[in-house]
């Protein structure tokens, strides 16, 4: 097959929800009816031990665990469909934007009773600033839950895209009698469990009108009246407003009964974007020139999305997860990391190309490969099999939350400052060292964060140490034209000077004040809340 036809059939995408609509039940039923895993409960289990214990240091043991499951590939329809999990927590959500810059779609699962909530509303934002097509699940129709027309209203509002419904619920809760299906006209029955599989459903061609009233009565007639209200209201189909993220696919169901949810794993196919072109940088005689690569273009690139130190504590190893955007990846291939210009040297590599996970020949744009090294490599690296290049995208949002680290012994120096560089290039924390000497700053975006780092420093680094709050509450990137004009800058707030891992300089902040009286007092320095890797 070409390069062209192996990344039009591939899709990427990423669940987006807030905790307990349903994400875990669905993301199983995907893998199930696809065919890339046998027994219902093995994804739901994970989550069950993850769960058990309410001590995210249980979480941490189980880092082994959640690495095989950040990718998850299911070959469907003669296509490739890449699922990448996204934490749930929301302290994490970092990583979770990150994940999102390495996707072409995303799947919103909504919960009917709750609606868009607060979680799955930041995640949106993050879709809309890329607009990244989105998929809706109307999930748990199982349930007492709200109207369909007040839940497609709130999808509108929230998301600011236009929702055009797929399928319509007949009845909920204790009287939810299926969905229509309103492309094949048919409408498909409801049967609660969890054994039956897609095609065992019952299924009426709407235009049996005489056996739907009399099966289903009142609740079928409310269900056409409202379903017509509800198409009636809203766009039509248009293929290009979805890929341009400005309508969105709604579809109802209920995962944990199997319903519904193969109208949506159809949908990917049928509807999701194969990879996408990405925007890169190269220098063309030193000045920076913005370069599209196309997903079919010969040569590999792909991205550093997500880094995952320390799967054995004895070998300091890392995998570094890494998006590809063009080209074919082939076992031994050479590859090197850009911003060092060093060949990247893995230990071993995983694709998710086998349903087996065994090691495996090829991958192609939209596909995640995992490479373990010793490390050279960060989050946002661009890596390519030559070709001179940068990604640009990759999110990092200026902290809000700042600790000073304090070693307990100091002995243990080198360790602390090996450990905190390297969770540093993990994205696990922002690290910052102020010009002027002193201590470390950490900047988190969530409170937890700074738990799981003190534990790791301590655990894999053996790093004691005491985390103690500071007066710092922001910090802003900062550059600016000339490097007199920061220079002078420099010099006028040196003890709020501060580089982070990835070196750049960035200006710690009490207040948000002071960003506005810097800004008044140096107009020509540029303040950034959040650094993009370029
Ligand atoms: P999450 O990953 O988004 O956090 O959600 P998850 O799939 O774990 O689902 C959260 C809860 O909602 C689970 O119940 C799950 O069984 C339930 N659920 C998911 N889909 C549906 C649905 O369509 N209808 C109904 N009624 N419930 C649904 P739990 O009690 O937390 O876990 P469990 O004991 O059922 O496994």
């Amino acid at each position: 097959m070409s390069y062209l036809s192996e990344t039009r059939r591939r899709r990427t995408f990423a669940i987006i929800s807030h905790p307990d609509a349903g994400k875990t039940t669905l993301t199983e039923k995907l893998l199930l009816f696809s065919g890339a895993i046998q027994i219902a409960g093995s994804v739901k289990a994970r989550k069950a031990s993850r769960h058990a214990t309410s001590d995210w240091m249980e979480i941490e043991k189980q880092r082994g665990i959640s690495v095989a499951s950040s990718v998850m590939q299911m070959a469907y329809r003669e296509h490739v469909i890449n699922l990448l999990d996204t934490p749930g927590h929301k302290d994490f959500s970092e990583d979770t934007y990150r994940v999102l810059t390495a996707v072409d779609s995303a799947l919103m699962v909504i919960d009917a009773a709750n609606g868009v909530e607060a979680q799955t509303r930041r995640l949106i934002e993050v879709c809309r600033q890329r607009d990244t097509p989105i998929i809706t699940f109307v999930n748990k129709m199982d349930r007492e839950v709200r109207e369909p027309l007040d839940i497609l209203d709130e999808v509108e509002r929230e998301l600011g895209m236009a929702c055009v419904p797929m399928t319509w619920p007949v009845g909920q809760g204790k009287a939810f009698r299926g969905i229509m299906n309103l492309r094949t006209q048919a409408m498909t029955v409801f049967e609660s469990g969890s054994e039956r599989l897609p095609q065992d459903f019952e299924t009426i061609p709407l235009s049996d009108r005489e056996t739907l009233t009399k099966r289903f009565g009142k609740d079928f007639e409310d269900a056409m009246e409202s379903m017509e209200l509800a198409t009636g209201a809203s766009h039509s189909w248009d293929h290009e407003a979805f890929l341009a993220g400005k309508q969105t696919p709604v579809f109802f169901g209920s995962g944990v009964n199997n319903f519904g949810v193969m109208e949506v794993l159809d949908a990917l196919v049928d509807l999701a974007p194969s990879p996408q072109s990405r925007t890169s940088t190269t220098l063309v005689n030193r000045q920076p020139v913005v370069k599209e690569i196309q997903p079919e273009d010969k040569d590999f690139a792909g991205v550093v999305f997500k880094v995952q130190a320390n799967m054995d504590a004895n070998h300091r190893d890392r995998i570094a997860f890494v998006r590809m955007a063009s080209g074919k990846y082939t076992p031994g291939m050479k590859l090197r990391v850009q911003r060092t210009a060093k060949e990247l040297r893995p230990t071993s590599v995983v694709t998710f190309m086998s349903q087996r996970r065994e090691a495996v020949d090829e991958a192609y744009a939209g596909d995640i490969v995992g490479f373990t090294t010793h490390g050279g490599v960060q989050l946002g690296d661009t890596i390519t099999d030559g070709a001179s290049l940068q990604f640009t995208g990759l999110p990092f949002f200026a902290p809000e939350l700042f600790m000073t680290v304090i070693l307990k012994n100091p002995l243990r120096t080198k360790q602390l400052q090996q450990g905190l560089a390297q969770l540093g290039e993990e994205g696990a924390i922002q690290v910052f060292r102020p010009e002027i000497g002193g201590p470390m700053l950490l900047g988190a975006v969530g409170q937890l964060q700074f738990e799981v780092v003190q534990h790791r420093l301590k655990a894999e680094y053996d790093a004691d140490v005491k985390l103690e709050g500071c007066q710092y509450t922001g910090a802003r990137w900062i550059t600016a034209d000339t490097p007199a004009e920061l220079r002078e800058f420099v010099n006028a707030y040196p003890q709020r000077m501060a580089k982070d891992a990835a070196d750049t300089l960035a200006f710690l902040c009490t207040s948000p004040y002071d960003v506005r009286l810097a800004q008044e007092r140096f107009p020509k320095i540029h303040f950034h809340p959040l650094r993009e890797h370029a």
